[in-house]
This record gives C-alpha cells, structure tokens and sequence, in this order.
C-alpha cells in the first residue's frame, strides 16, 4: 500500500467530500450528471479507502455515510415528507472478489442455510408506495433518505402503479418501493421531440425519469411512458419469511415486479446470474446498470441490519461502462455560443447502452492531439454521464496507412472569421461575436431568458426569428410587428399576443437585471446587481474607469477589463442608446435609488425556499436596505433566509458554518429595526 502523509490524506478526504457533493447535487438534484456511475464510484472508493485508514478524519457528514438528495431548494408543488422507514442506499462493487467478501460477512452471521435474491438493478429513480386498506395512499421520492417530497399526484398517470389492489391476504397497510424508470423507446422519442422543440435532450433514461417525476403538470407526466417495477416490500408484522415470497404476493395483488429475479442457494450461481446479464442486459427494453443481491431470508436480513447508509443484507454488483467499437466517418467544427470551438466527430452508427450513437465531442485541439484520432480509424466509444459520448480511444492496430492526420480549422466554420487561440485554456474562439450567426443568437437567448428580461421565447423562437432576418441586434426585439410573426410555423394569435405582451412588460424589468441581459462577458446575475447599485445608471458606468470598476465590490480585474471593452465598443453604446429609446431602464428607479434604510448594510444575505413575495422581491427588498444577496453559503454569509419549504443542502452548510439561520418573520423585524 503506497504511504500516504496524514496531511495529504486530510487535504484529499475533504477534496473528495467535496466533490462527491457537488457531484450528487448534479446527479440528484440538477438530474444532469457530469462524470459517469463508474467515475464517481471510483471517487467514492478511493474517499472510502482513505477514511478506513485514517479513522481521526470520519465525519457523520461525508458522503460515504449519507445518501445523496434529490430535494430540490424550490420544489414548488411538492410537500416534504418524513419516511417511516429511511429509504437506504446499496453497498456496491465492481469485482467479484468483493461480492466473495460480502458473501463471507453474511455467511459469518447466519446459522442456518440461506439463499439469495438475484435481480436487476434498474436504473431509474427510486419510489416509495404507501398502501392503506387495498388503495394507493401516497407516493413520495427518496429524496434525502429521511424525507422525500410527495409526488401521489405524478404517480396516478403511471399505468403500471395499481391505485386499488386485487387479491388475497393484502396488508392493511404496507409499503413497496421501486423504480420509476422510462423505457428506451420513450427516451428516445421524447428527446427527439424536445431537440425539435429546440429544448435540451435528456442525457439518459434516468435523468428523463427523474426530471419528469417533478413536472408540475400530472397530464404531462403521463405523456412521457414511465413505468415502473417493484422490488421492496415494508411494514410491520407482514406475514412473509422470505423476500421472494413478498415479491411473489406483491405481483398477485397487482404490482409489476421483475420476471428475472432468480433465487441463488450459492454464490456460485450468484456470479453466473450476473454472467448472464452482463451479455443479455443489452437486449432489455430499459437501462439496468448492475445486479442486486438481497439475502433471501428477511430473520437474517433483520440480524444482519443496516449501516447508516445501506443495508448488510444486500449489494449491488455495478456493470462497467460499456464500450463500442466504430468509426470515424468525419469531424465536425462546431461554434458555442459564446464563440468557443468545439471539434465533434461523425461516427458510423453504432448501439451502445440502450441508444445508438452517432456523435462523440473530441472537447478541444489538445484533446485531439491527444488521441491522436484520425477519420478513418476505429476508435472506442463511451457513455459518461453527458449527452455525448466520449471517445476514450483509438484502436490503432487497426488503422489503415492512408489516413490523413485533421487539420483544425483556423477560421469560424459559421462565419469564416479567423479563430484565435485563448493562452490560458485550450480553447479556439471565434472573436467576430458581433457578426457570427450563432454568438448573435446566443446573445438573445441570453437576453430573453427568466433572469434578464423574461420574455416569452425560447432557443427555437429565436432561431426562427433569426433566420427569417427579423432579428440582429437586441433592439430589433423591440421593432418586431405582429404582422412579421403571424403565419410563421406555429405562431397564432395567442402566442403572438403572449409575446407582444412579455415584450411590452420587460420596459419594467428593473436596470440590474436590463444590465444582467446585455451579457456583457464574466458579468453574472449578482456582479450586474452589485455594478447598478454602486454606479446608479448605465451612464455613471459607461464612463467609469477600470480603478473605479475596481472598487466595487466582488469585482476582480477581468471583470473591470470587461466591462471597460465592453463600452469602449461604439457599437455597443449605439444599442444600448437604441434600447433607452424603447423604454427599458437604464438607471435605478426612485425607490432602488433611496434605500428604504441601511439596517442590512455590511450583510451578505443568502436566500432558500419561498416567502410571502416573490424571490425577485425579497431580493429587491435586501437591497433596499442596503444588503448584499449571493447565491451560495459561505463562511462569509451573515443570514441564511430561510422560508417555506428552503433547500435541506443550504440549511446543512449554514449549520455545519456557524451561520445564522432567520426566517422572514426575523428578516422583517431586522429590516423594521427590531432585533430578530
Ligand atoms: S433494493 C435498502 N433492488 O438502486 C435498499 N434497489 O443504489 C433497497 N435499485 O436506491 C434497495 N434496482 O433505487 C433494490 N432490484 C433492486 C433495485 C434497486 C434498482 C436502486 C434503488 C436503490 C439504488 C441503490
């Protein structure tokens, strides 16, 4: 074993804890995983490793004790609600020397023979069913484990959950949990539909289900075909000794329980069942990403018990990744929108996982070079936790003598400007952002969205727009006419009205936000708020110097330089006088102008969950009172506002930091100048 100093091994525990974190939040609560299952097990490994050999370092608060969460800060629609039993997570692995070493610890336990349950590991979400007298009393997600938000509404349009059971010897009341998962069929035709709605596909199937678990509209959760198989039966004095025999009732009352589940007497049949289903899973309709082995005999399971986080009666045995072998038929140079080049390659079509890819981002040139990829060759393919699979190699004992090494391109594939090389990354950018079609559109997508001006049109609107030559410069938003709109593909009315009225309303959108939607680079929703507060008008700013910018605060010299380019550009001045002309406010308002006091000046206020006004408004109203919000908890946070159903994750942080938590009755005390 390599040695590591205590030092190292602290630095890196609480990298990991870190990470792992960030990690779950992406996975669970944004549903938009970064790194594949593998990659963040490895991560989870390599933390579990090093708490096991440097036990002063444990913490109740790590990752490997707690389950992730899928609570969301705002999730509007859903109540929260206490498990009576804490939905767990599963021990796993990846080798079969490990599932030997589980088998020893359940041996060492148990007198009498035992078997196991072998099953599937559906990778979908997990859910938990409340029976009472025969009917569906309440569905709720596993969310944190101990709490989960009530989703009974979504959960009545899924065909296979029965809302009134059928049969003998039903339970007065019992739980059944399971996986909500969406077959692949309907993935890939949901995700086609969005793609043509312009909106964003689904990285995978589970993502899919657990995104469409907490659409607020029930009949649109019925249009998606999730369904649902059972695996899990709870309650108290249930009349079963085994957990097949539960999982047998639970299919004659009614519920879709897995028709591969075997029961193994040894191990040995154990490793042949995940044999088997290494090779055949691909021929499953859904996603499965390994195997779970339960104890068959629920008194052992009962001796065996749980560990905080996951129970010692069963484990799941992960599948690695799967690999396909392709082609690369050619490599496509495409521009983001914020002008960064980003090579992708054309692959012969190949099925991997459950879908067929047809595309892998290469990232950037080095990554390129890297590889050392060529069109032509055979190369391996991956699904990590991105939409687009990564390539993670060429075969090169495969490669034929002619193929040409690519060339990156030195100009924009869209407007044919010449790339530039960014020193600090490895990026190329297209730098014509006023003339490239795709920055153009990028900057309206960013100008109309919730945040800035919230107007009523997504990507797709704005490409059609574009392309019909309506829109080039923001201020052309403000010129449009009913007649431009009506009769293209898909605008009646209605939504031209809806439109032509979120224009009209975005005249009042306050200047921090007007400042926000410009989209001047590195300038985000805050660092816009903290700039129109301190300078008051957009013209105090045009003309502020790059020592000014700096003075205010949260800004750093880049965002000083960026603004000063930003306004040193005649064009972008012209537009902006062009947008004062229709209206919208470059200045703070009477109101914003006189704070209301200074009773929260010097705090740093962050905010979770909903109050009596909006979020927009409490936002406002800690400014007014000459108070600083930012987005996340730190050290440096004065109060953590707490309202109505707030994020579980920014309560921990706030506790874990010693920051004060206050609710909105507290804040309007302090603002009112009382003492909360
Ligand atoms: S049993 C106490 N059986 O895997 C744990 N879980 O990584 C009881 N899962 O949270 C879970 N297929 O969402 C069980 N056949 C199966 C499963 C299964 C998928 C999920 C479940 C669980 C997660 C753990």
């Amino acid at each position: 074993m390599a040695k590591i100093t205590k030092s190292f091994a602290k630095e890196r525990i609480e990298q990991l804890r870190h990470e792992l974190e960030e990690h779950n939040r992406n996975y669970y609560i944004l549903a938009t995983p970064v790194i594949s299952d593998f990659e963040y097990d490895m991560l989870m490994l390599e933390l579990q490793g090093l708490e096991a050999r440097f036990p002063e370092f444990a913490s109740e608060d790590s990752p490997t004790r707690k389950v992730g969460s899928d609570l969301t800060d705002t999730n509007e629609g859903f109540t929260q609600v206490e498990h009576r039993y804490p939905m767990l997570s599963l021990g796993n692995t990846y080798n079969e020397e490990e599932l030997y070493e589980f088998h020893q610890r359940v041996a060492n336990v148990a007198r009498v023979p035992f078997t196991y349950s072998c099953e599937l590991k559906f990778d979908g979400t997990a859910i938990c069913l409340i029976y009472k007298e025969g009917r569906l009393a309440q569905a709720i997600t596993r969310g944190d484990g101990i709490k989960g938000d009530d989703v009974s509404r979504n959960i009545v349009s899924i065909e296979s959950i029965p809302h009134i059971l059928h049969g003998k010897n039903i339970p007065a009341e019992f739980e059944i949990r399971g996986e909500i998962f969406m077959p692949y069929e309907a993935f890939e035709r949901l995700n086609a539909d969005r793609t043509a709605a312009g909106e964003a596909p689904f990285a995978n199937p589970r993502n899919a289900a657990s995104g469409s678990l907490k659409l607020l509209d029930p009949s649109k959760v019925k249009e998606r075909g999730l369904d649902c198989i059972l695996y899990h039966l709870l309650g108290e004095d249930l009349p079963f000794s085994t957990h097949s025999e539960a999982i047998e009732a639970a299919a004659s009352w009614g519920f879709h329980v897995s028709e591969n589940s075997i029961e193994a007497k040894d191990i040995e049949e154990v490793i042949c069942y995940i044999e088997k289903w290494e090779k055949q899973r691909k021929n499953l309709p859904y996603a499965t990403d390994g195997i779970v082995i339960k104890v068959n005999q629920l008194d052992l399971q009962r001796q065996l018990g749980y560990t905080a986080k996951s129970p010692r009666w069963a484990t799941a045995f992960k599948f690695k990744p799967e690999q396909a072998l392709t082609e690369v038929l050619s490599i496509d140079y495409q521009v983001g929108r914020t002008g960064a080049i980003t090579p992708v390659a054309n692959l012969e079509p190949v099925p991997l996982s459950g879908t067929t890819v047809r595309r892998a981002s290469l990232h950037n040139f080095d990554q390129m070079e890297l590889l050392d990829i060529r069109v032509g060759d055979l190369v391996y393919v991956e699904k990590g936790g991105e939409i687009i699979p990564k390539i993670t190699g060429v075969e090169f004992s495969k490669r034929h003598a002619d193929v040409q090494k690519p060339i990156f391109p030195s100009i924009c594939p869209d407007c044919g400007t010449y790339l530039e090389r960014d020193p600090e990354q490895a990026r190329h950018y297209c730098p014509n952002s006023d003339g490239c079609p795709t920055q153009i559109k990028g900057r309206f997508i960013h100008f109309v969205s919730r945040k800035a001006m919230d107007i009523l049109a997504g990507e797709a609107t704005i490409s059609l727009f574009y392309d019909k030559g309506l829109i080039r410069t923001l201020p052309d938003l403000y010129r449009l006419k009913a007649e431009d709109i009506l009769g293209l593909d898909g605008w009646q009315q209605k939504s031209v009205d809806n439109l032509f009225s979120s224009i009209e309303q975005s005249k009042q959108v306050p200047f921090s936000r007007v400042l926000y939607a410009l989209g001047i680079r590195h300038i985000g929703e805050a660092t816009a708020r903290m700039a129109a507060n301190t300078f008051g008008s957009i013209d105090a700013l045009a003309s502020a110097t790059r020592e000014d910018l700096m003075q205010v605060e949260d800004f750093g010299e880049i965002m000083a330089e960026s603004v000063v380019t930003y306004f040193a550009n005649d064009a972008n001045r012209r537009m902006i006088e062009e947008l004062r002309s229709f209206g919208l406010q470059f200045a703070l308002s009477e109101e914003e102008e006189s704070p209301l006091s200074d009773r929260l000046s010097g705090t740093t206020i962050v905010i979770s969950g909903n109050f009596s006004i909006s979020r927009e408004e409490m936002k406002a109203l800690i400014a007014a009172h000459g108070g600083k919000n930012v987005s996340s908890v730190s050290g440096k946070t004065t109060y953590l506002l707490a309202g109505e159903k707030s994020g579980p994750e920014k309560l921990k942080r706030a506790e874990k930091l010693g920051i004060k938590v206050i609710t909105e009755e507290d804040f309007l005390k302090i603002i009112e100048g009382e003492k909360a």
